[in-house]
């Protein structure tokens, strides 16, 4: 039998690049391929990029021409570019990198097989279209490998809510829910693989409105539906829009124990004139009151968001009131980006911030947010908390896993293993993580 050819993926950005990187890998599985962790060793690889920021597509251009020098040595080797860079620049990136072969938005992950086939017979491959069919449906079954105890599951896709400095709708397209059934049979195989808890994404995942047995269901229904899966314990899901947290999705928080005390619910900006000129639709008002109701549902909720500083027209006093608004939530978690103009987006055209001001905003906000991270962690210490392992700690005996909150917990007990949910105290609160004993 022929050597198995290798495949070498390097994923940037979101966790939805997670889920579709391990999608390509399938479909490449399919064709012949195993996966790499070495580009040296690599007959495909594949960068699986992402757009969100700055100098993305510059990232990019200058990690292909790392490659140069292997593509030299192995004259097979075939390099392809994914994600969301792929659907931005399109063909332009085979005329600014000729040795480039494939380019592959991420839609059209379903024809990577047949895309790879060509380029093995040296034609090169450009396919950044928006089809209708769904494509994780056209991608090829996964052998029923056993895998890690926690996955990701795409429910939901894309963007209809254009803020003015995203391009999330660009590159992703229009917003579309995966159907129920799909969904449902993905998690039955996953825990039948020995998954434990799932991760629902989708960029807006609580948008979800997705063909079920008798209409459309919401995310609420599909979460108390998969809740009844024995063997999963656990079910977070990931990334919300204020506008889209309905009733039953703010009760599920309470009365759903397999639904995990954590929510990313990013607001950006704590100022409503700044929130009006990013097309959010929503005050920071409504954001608040939205977080007391999830906090009378499930009091200990951990709180994670995103904020973007100096957006256009940012004032002193707007970048005041989203220093009040963190006050007033108190996050357990949280990123921070300065504002940078993503072309073809309604904020590009207008007159930024000065770099300086937006740099020592940044600052103040993330020392900030850093205080209410370290908070949080430290007032783990000595409370009892269910901890899902995940995988061997850097000592010996050592298993470090996830708890409801998300924290990192590490543990020493020869007792436990991987896939276990142990209930630990918590001892110790260090840099990055927290240690636990059993109880
Ligand atoms: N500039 C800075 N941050 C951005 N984000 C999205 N677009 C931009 C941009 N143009 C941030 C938002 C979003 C997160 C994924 O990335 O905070 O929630
Ligand atoms: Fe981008 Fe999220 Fe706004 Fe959609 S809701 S445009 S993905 S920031």
């Amino acid at each position: 039998m022929a050597e198995p050819k290798k495949l070498f993926i390097k994923t940037y950005g979101c966790q939805m690049n997670v889920y579709d990187s391990e999608r390509m890998s399938e479909a490449l599985g399919a064709s012949g391929y195993v996966t790499t962790a070495r580009a040296e060793d690599a007959d495909m690889i594949l960068l699986n990029t992402c757009h969100i920021r700055e100098k993305a597509a510059e990232k990019v251009y200058s990690e292909l021409g790392r490659f140069k020098r292997l593509k030299a040595a192995n004259p097979d080797l075939k390099i392809g570019v994914a994600g969301c860079v792929a659907q931005a620049e399109g063909e332009e990136i085979m005329r600014r990198q000729p040795m480039v072969d494939l380019v592959v938005g991420p839609q059209t992950y379903h024809r990577l097989p047949a895309m790879e086939a060509a380029v093995r017979q040296g034609h090169r491959a450009v396919d950044t279209d928006f089809p209708e069919e769904d494509k994780f449906e056209h991608l090829p079954k996964a052998p029923r490998a056993g895998r890690g105890p926690t996955a990701f599951l795409t429910v939901q896709e894309g963007c209809d809510k254009f803020c003015a400095f995203c391009v999330v709708p660009y590159t992703r397209g229009a917003e579309v829910s995966r159907p129920v059934t799909r969904i449902l049979s993905e998690a039955e195989d996953l825990v039948a693989r020995g998954v434990r808890e799932i991760t629902l994404l989708g960029q807006n995942v609580n948008a979800y409105h997705g063909e079920g047995s008798d209409g459309v269901w919401s995310l609420a229904r599909l979460i108390r539906e998969l809740a009844k899966l024995d063997g999963l314990a656990r079910i977070r899901f990931t990334t919300s829009h204020p506008n889209d947290m309905d009733d039953d999705l703010i009760e599920a928080h309470g009365d759903e124990p397999k639904l995990m005390p954590y929510l990313h619910l990013p607001v950006q900006s704590g100022s409503d004139r700044i929130l009006k000129a990013m097309n959010r639709k929503h005050t920071a008002e409504q954001y608040l009151k939205l977080i007391e109701r999830l906090r009378t549902a499930r009091p200990d909720l951990l709180l994670s968001g995103d904020f973007i500083v100096g957006f256009p027209g940012e004032s002193e006093q707007d970048f005041e009131d989203t220093l009040s608004l963190v006050r007033a939530v108190g996050y357990g978690q949280a990123y921070s980006f300065k504002y940078s103009a993503r072309p073809g987006t309604p904020a590009a055209e207008r007159e930024g911030v000065a770099d300086d001001v937006a740099s020592e905003r940044l600052y103040r906000l993330q020392a900030l947010l850093s205080d209410q991270q370290r908070a949080a962690q430290d007032s783990m210490v000595g409370r009892e908390v269910s901890v899902l392992l995940e995988k061997p700690g850097r000592l010996p005996g050592q298993k470090v896993g996830k708890s409801e909150y998300l924290h990192a917990v590490h543990v020493a007990d020869q007792n436990l293993n991987i896939g276990d949910i142990a209930r630990l105290r918590i001892t110790e609160s260090g840099p990055n993580s927290l240690a636990g004993e059993p109880i």
